[in-house]
């Protein structure tokens, strides 16, 4: 596909799953167009979840089209923020759907970043042991990744999603105009996810990120189009082989260990969760390296194209006494370890992911060389 014109057509990516199949929306002025609706359940409820930030934005808009669909249309909006991800401000979507009359039919819509949509995820994964859900995501990173898959989530103090649910929503509107008032540093977040399909999945992707990297900087369109779409089918071609990560699956989770330590040692909010996943594939890059699965020229490249992107590519300082020692006890708790065994996904070979243990030894040399 090419991203050569200003106004995007809308285009669809399809997550095959039998019976838990969606689609995903990815176009301009999805949010006010009455088509986008057509399709999902009837209730007399819904609910759309939300935060302060994105609230005053877009939730008008969304309750307008709405209410061509549902009688009742709610709004609850949530403190901002990763370090929110957690039991109280879940409890505040229970609430709502329990002092409204929510009953098993009330369909919720997650309006906002990954933050919200892992969170009415679980909400909906739970509420009554199951209500649908649609997701509206409104940041990159969402857009390309945490609304789609079904993975549901809150942290605990001591891990990143820790606590959730695979869920899958019934859809996904990814409305590019949404795009247009999200702060730059979030963008560069959002970039680090699109960036990971390529070493895992696509190096002709990754060619495509480097050749189109200003223009999806500058938010046009029809790239930002280009971009999502390409990475919601890489993810639906994942996903669509292992829903609930017995295997291949974990090849999504690139940079994710060490990006998981970062967000989790500094406190949930410090470093966005992209700033993590892209300082991570860094470290990655180079604990591949080490083990001979790529060479220099490859995490340079990589390394460049983060940078680029406006993301950390050194690591921050978990410890003044033994930092390596706290990234390798934080890791140890990553969702992947098995027995007290760290598993990284690794570069296997530029294009290709692998998921193996490596040598405390090599690694601990990997967070030296890579902590500022
Ligand atoms: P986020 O949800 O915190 O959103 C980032 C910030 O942008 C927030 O302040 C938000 O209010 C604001 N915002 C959102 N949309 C906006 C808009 N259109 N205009 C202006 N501001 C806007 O962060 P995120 O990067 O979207 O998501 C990160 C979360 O997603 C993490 O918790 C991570 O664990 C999770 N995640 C989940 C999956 C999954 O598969 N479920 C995958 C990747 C990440
Ligand atoms: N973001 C990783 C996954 O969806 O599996």
């Amino acid at each position: 596909m090419q991203a050569n014109s200003s106004s995007p057509a809308t285009a669809q990516v399809q997550i095959d799953l039998a019976e838990r199949s969606y689609p995903i929306f990815i176009g301009s002025q999805l949010l006010g167009q009455a088509q986008t609706y057509q399709k999902l359940p009837k209730a007399a409820t819904a609910l759309i979840v939300s935060n302060t930030t994105v609230a005053p934005l877009y939730a008008a808009q969304l309750t307008q089209a709405l209410q061509a669909h549902y009688p009742k249309v709610l709004l609850v909006s949530l403190p901002d923020g990763e370090v929110y991800k957690d039991w109280p401000t879940l409890q505040l979507i229970f609430d709502a759907l329990l002092e409204n009359g929510c009953d098993r039919k009330t369909v919720l819509f997650a309006l906002g970043g990954g933050v919200v949509g892992d969170m009415t995820g679980f909400a909906a994964a739970s509420y009554m042991r199951g209500v649908p859900f649609v997701q509206v995501p409104t940041t990159l990173l969402a857009q390309v990744d945490s609304s789609v898959g079904g993975k549901t989530a809150i942290n605990h103090p001591l891990g990143k999603n820790m606590i959730g649910a695979f869920y899958q929503p019934v859809q996904v509107i990814c409305d590019l105009d949404a795009l247009q008032t999200l702060p730059e540093r979030e963008l560069s977040a959002g970039l680090a996810e699109v960036i990971k399909y390529g070493p895992i999945a696509d190096m002709e992707f990754l060619d495509w990120i480097e050749a189109h990297l200003d223009a999806l900087l500058a938010k046009e369109p029809a790239a930002l189009a280009h971009a999502i779409q390409r990475s919601c089918e890489i993810k639906a071609w994942v996903v669509g082989q292992d829903e609930r990560e017995s295997g291949l699956r974990a090849i999504l989770n690139f940079g994710h260990t060490f990006g998981h330590a970062i967000e989790s040692g500094l406190g949930y909010g410090e470093w966005l969760h992209g700033e993590g996943v892209g300082c991570g594939m860094v470290m990655a890059a180079h604990l591949s390296q080490r083990l001979g699965l790529v060479d220099s020229a490859f995490v340079e490249r990589l390394t460049r194209l983060i940078q680029r992107a406006g993301l950390p590519v050194k690591g921050p300082v978990l410890s003044a006494t033994d930092n390596a020692g706290r990234y390798l006890e934080l890791m140890r708790i990553d969702k992947k370890s098995e027995a007290g065994e760290i598993r990284f996904v690794l570069i296997d070979g530029p294009g290709k992911a692998v998921m193996r243990a490596a040598p405390d030894a090599l690694v601990r040399e990997v967070i030296d060389a890579c902590c500022a």
